[in-house]
């Protein structure tokens, strides 16, 4: 009988403090273990941000109920030269190594996302150069406000054009960027949420020249394309978007070929009162959490879950070994997590399911997969 251990989720946004009408650390971590995930990496971009030593002992506090459900790990946001002096403390300061063990990494945004924590020029570098002298892991939302079309004067009228705003140059000029930076700084980069097969070739070759850059990629970008958003809309608004089917199948040979490290949701809940609006604006991101090992199991019993398309070549080469090392054994050096490796997950090959926004634990209640059926089944030992 094969087992995982508790995986690990190194991309979420849990939304507590500030935005609890859509999470709450509680909600979402049950909607985590439930879906086979015990370690969970969460953004700063909750209200206030996680951006002052304050904030992020708030936060772990906040998390201590919660730990046997899923041990939440905070990333440390930072938009002006004063949160990263605050993060300088919490990295050199000994009387406060036992928070520093909560945070996870620093998370810079180098476009606008929800939450509007862009960081200006001069304290994107300092902060390369911060996380490079500590060896701290810097994760990358990368996005180039001077290639994306953000005109705030015509709304984003449905999801299918948001992808034309925010264009795959977009994506690719603020990697580069993001790797120079490391490569002068000798900064832990993690590319969050890669979208494009330029953007991956960008990773590959730096890291062939011996830069450290990592990445990952979400599970709606290998398994959706502009052809959902006929029947998502504005619920499949996500920064980075959906893309073409040429970036996704290119994107699968990477999780196959290694290029890719980790499979991470980027859960984002928001509620379908808003994600529905008739505005022209739904808020972006998706919630992803409970569903991915369900997915990906799937696909590596051989079985594509989306319900109307065909699946890349190389998809169907996923195995159980490649989603424990995408979902467990990177994340956890990456990140530095020493998590359990204890068999925790018992894995039912002959089991099916099926994916509802019924069954969804979490508070907003919603699934991008809604009536996907998959492939296999687990439960936890
Ligand atoms: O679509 C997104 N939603 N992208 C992000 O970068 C943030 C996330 C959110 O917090 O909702
Ligand atoms: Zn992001
Ligand atoms: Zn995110």
């Amino acid at each position: 009988m094969e087992a995982f251990p508790g995986l690990i989720d190194c991309h979420v946004h849990f939304r507590e403090p500030g935005l609890e009408h859509k999470a709450t650390i509680a909600s979402e971590a049950s909607a985590a273990r439930s879906g086979g995930v015990f370690v969970c990496c969460e953004m700063p971009n909750t209200t206030p941000p996680t951006n002052s030593i304050e904030r992020l002992k708030d936060k772990v506090e906040r998390a201590d109920h919660a730990r046997d459900v899923c041990d939440v790990r905070f990333f440390f946001g930072a938009t002006v030269h004063e949160h990263l002096a605050e993060l300088e403390q919490l990295l050199s300061d000994p009387s406060l190594a036992s928070l520093r063990r909560h945070c996870c990494g620093l998370k810079l945004y180098l476009d606008n996302s929800t939450g509007d924590m862009k960081s200006e020029d001069d304290v994107t570098e300092a902060a390369f150069a911060l996380c490079g002298k500590y060896s701290f892991p810097l994760v990358a939302h990368c996005e180039h406000a001077g290639t994306n079309d953000r005109c705030s004067c015509i709304p984003y009228t449905n999801a299918a054009s948001h992808s034309e705003r925010r264009p795959a140059i977009s994506e690719v000029t603020s990697i580069r960027e993001a790797i120079s930076r490391a490569e002068k700084h000798n900064t832990p980069l993690h590319i969050a949420h890669l979208s494009t097969a330029e953007g991956m070739r960008c990773v590959k070759d730096a890291r062939e020249r011996g830069v450290k850059v990592t990445c990952e990629v979400t599970p709606h970008h290998l398994l959706l394309t502009v052809a959902d958003y006929d029947t998502l809309g504005g619920r499949g608004k996500v920064n980075p978007p959906i893309r073409y089917s040429d970036d996704q199948e290119l994107l699968w040979d990477g999780v196959i070929d290694g290029t890719i490290d980790c499979i991470a949701t980027d859960h984002a809940p928001h509620l379908l009162s808003e994600k529905d609006t008739t505005d022209g604006m739904p808020p972006s991101g998706l919630p992803g959490v409970e569903v991915s090992l369900r997915l990906l199991l799937s696909i590596a019993l051989g079985h594509w879950p989306h319900p109307t398309t065909k699946p890349p070549a190389s998809a169907l080469k996923l195995t159980t070994e490649m989603i424990r090392r995408l979902m467990f054994t990177r994340p956890n050096e990456i990140f530095d997590l020493h998590a359990s490796d204890a068999p925790a997950i018992r894995i039912d090959k002959q089991g099916s399911y099926t994916i509802t926004n019924e069954n969804q634990k979490t508070k907003c209640g919603w699934t991008p997969y809604n009536g996907w059926e998959v492939k296999g089944d687990f439960s936890l030992i």
